[in-house]
């Protein structure tokens, strides 16, 4: 079976560009034989977090939560596509993921970081890096960095350029290694099946 991949992505702004580099990878994801789905926090709306997802009694959740809990926990891997605002995360994609901890569990993640500039989001890869970890997913090592955004993507997610270029070479990498890690946690998962 295709792998399940979850693309999450967490800007709340009119004029958004990272979507773009969203688009990107559930569209080279999808290519490359997965099934990938974009989870854009902004469509999913919740609000700040009151409760976690745990904290309901079951089948008292809001229908958004418990929608999202069912994707996360039947996913195999996940892609945190991470903007910068301020040397930080984006605040919409984390309240998203801070309303969840176990259903995270025993997958691996992979970051594509972006920005306007040419740090490409790489403060905010590393911000989210720890934050993944402490939500215990394991984290590839293989990163995107794209930047500048508007230089390297179309807004239609077409690869613009040589920053286009350098992306499509990298996303190869990408892929690659977050599969290899997936199909890894897949066979132990099946193999011993997690605690919780
Ligand atoms: C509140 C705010 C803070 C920002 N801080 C940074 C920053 O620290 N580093 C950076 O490279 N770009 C920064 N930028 C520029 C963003 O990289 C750029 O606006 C990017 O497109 C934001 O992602 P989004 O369009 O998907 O919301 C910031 C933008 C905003 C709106």
């Amino acid at each position: 079976m295709a792998d399940r991949v979850l693309v999450f992505y967490g800007s709340y702004r009119a004029d958004r560009m990272g979507i773009r580099l969203a688009n990107y990878i559930v569209a080279g994801l999808k290519a490359r034989g997965k099934d990938a789905e974009l989870i854009d926090a902004k469509a999913i709306g919740l609000p700040m977090l009151d409760r976690m997802y745990k904290e309901y009694a079951p089948g008292s959740a809001p229908q958004a939560l418990e929608e999202l809990a069912l994707k996360i926990r039947a996913a195999d891997a996940f892609v945190f596509v991470a903007g910068e605002y301020n040397w930080g995360v984006q605040p919409g994609l984390k309240n998203l993921t801070d309303h969840f901890l176990e259903e995270w569990f025993w997958r691996p993640a992979a970051i594509a970081s972006y920005s306007a500039g040419r740090i490409a989001g790489a403060r905010s890869a590393l911000a989210w890096h720890g934050t993944l970890s402490e939500m215990g997913m394991i984290v590839v090592s293989s990163t995107l960095a794209v930047g500048p955004i508007a230089q390297a993507l179309t807004a239609d997610s077409a690869p613009l350029g040589e920053a286009g270029r350098f992306l499509d070479r990298s996303f190869i990498r990408f892929v690659d290694d977050l599969a290899w890690w997936t199909e890894a946690a897949k066979v132990q998962r099946a193999r011993k099946p997690p605690p919780y």
